[in-house]
């Protein structure tokens, strides 16, 4: 079931904002909107978020990300559209009603640690159980679990200063996971960490999420982090969803020249998986030696390498009981990684979820600007 849903939701600053509206709605441009001071931050974003999964919103900065999330847990209202949690309309709610809902069923890390810096590390962990009345005994043991899942055992008397960037990223994580609130909004929550701690804080969260099983928004305008990090990943471009997928999805079926300009540096071989390139096992097994052997289908193909050096032979893919699904022999490895991602045409089936089905899909976008957004892409993503 999915637990989060955004329907048609719309953010726009400035004045007539609803007027702006019924404009975009009627094609107007973003642009045009921007010349006469109306800013349109979100424009007609659909989606829904699964339990459990790491749901993605990647984009260039001022595409829009940080105001779509404000919208999910109601910090801004949004000009038209509807955010359903568990099927209630956060929407609807009297300001009452949603902060409950905020304090209780939400919680949010941000990507500058927000830590206070008089409180021990602690009291910092346990800030968002104290905003919710929980008496100090029970939140005491509740932060100090919680700094344990991070990684902080032994630190809770600490001062943030005293912490390295990294842990005290942590302790704002600690603080989300202390409050048990199963939506976790992450906005460039690793961003400022430098990369080996930003990777180690990325596997910590895939470890944390095997077991916790929180259903979690994460922005970020790093590529390569959202490949790691999302079950499925929204790219946003100057306001717009212009595709919705898996990884794999935005890898080999870009749905626009954009997202294809943003994807060409990204490291084929750690997305693709054994099971996205593998062969039928059915149609091919004559090949396959007895002694093969085998990876599962979520294997990442760079794994592949190594064995591949040392052997001609085929291997089995097998799911994760271990039954055989496919088989890979050495030239499919390669072809994989030569193949080009070529762009689907708008409304084919690379792009299933469509935007209710407006949104998601870019017509205006293909050809005329691939040098420059691939520019800008390279620039922004190592910032
Ligand atoms: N309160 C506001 N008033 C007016 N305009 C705003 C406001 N908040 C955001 N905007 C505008 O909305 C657009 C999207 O901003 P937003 O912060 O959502 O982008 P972002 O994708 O999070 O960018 P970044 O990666 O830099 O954080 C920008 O053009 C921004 O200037
Ligand atoms: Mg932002």
């Amino acid at each position: 079931m999915s637990r989060l849903r955004a329907e048609h939701l719309y953010k726009v600053f400035g004045r007539r904002s609803d007027q702006a509206v019924a404009r975009l709605e009627a094609g107007t441009d973003r642009e045009e909107l921007r010349a006469q001071g109306t800013t349109a931050a979100v424009i007609d974003a659909s989606f829904e978020v699964e339990e459990g999964h790491i749901f993605v919103v990647m984009g260039l900065s001022g595409s829009g990300k940080s105001t779509l999330l404000r919208m999910l847990n109601g910090l801004l209202e949004p000009t038209a559209g509807r955010v359903l949690y568990d099927g209630d309309d956060l929407t609807a709610l009297r300001p009452r009603e949603l902060r409950e809902v905020r304090a209780k069923k939400i919680s949010m890390v941000f990507q500058h640690f927000a830590l206070f810096p008089h409180r021990s590390v602690l009291e910092n962990a346990g800030y968002g159980l104290e905003v919710q009345g929980v008496p100090r005994e029970e939140r005491e043991r509740r932060a100090t679990e919680a700094l344990e899942l991070a990684g902080l055992k032994g630190w809770e008397k600490s001062w943030p200063d005293e912490l390295s960037g990294g842990m005290q990223q942590r302790v704002g994580l600690a603080r989300a996971l202390a409050t048990d609130a199963d939506l976790l909004l992450m906005d460039e929550s690793f961003s400022a960490l430098d990369p080996l701690i930003r990777r180690d804080m990325q596997d910590q969260l895939l470890e944390l999420q095997k077991t916790l099983k929180k259903t979690i928004v994460f922005i970020t305008h790093d590529l390569n982090e959202a490949m790691r990090l999302g079950d499925r990943i929204a790219v946003m471009r100057d306001g717009r969803i212009v595709q919705i997928g898996t990884a794999e999805d935005i890898l080999v079926r870009p749905a626009t020249d954009y997202v294809a300009s943003f994807i060409q540096d990204v490291d084929r071989s750690r997305v693709l998986t054994a099971g996205s390139i593998m062969e039928d096992a059915k149609t091919d097994d004559s090949a396959v030696q007895d002694d093969a052997s085998t990876v599962t289908a979520e294997t990442p193909i760079a794994e592949l390498f190594t064995p591949f050096s040392t052997s001609e032979d085929a291997m089995i893919v097998t799911d994760d009981d271990g039954t055989p699904v496919g088989v890979i022999d050495r030239e499919r490895l390669l072809a994989a990684l030569a193949e080009e991602p070529h762009v689907e045409s708008p409304g084919s089936p690379g792009n299933p979820e469509g935007p209710g089905s407006s949104g998601a899909s870019e017509p205006g976008a293909a050809g005329t600007d691939t040098g420059d957004t691939s520019k800008d892409a390279g620039v922004t993503a190592r910032a």
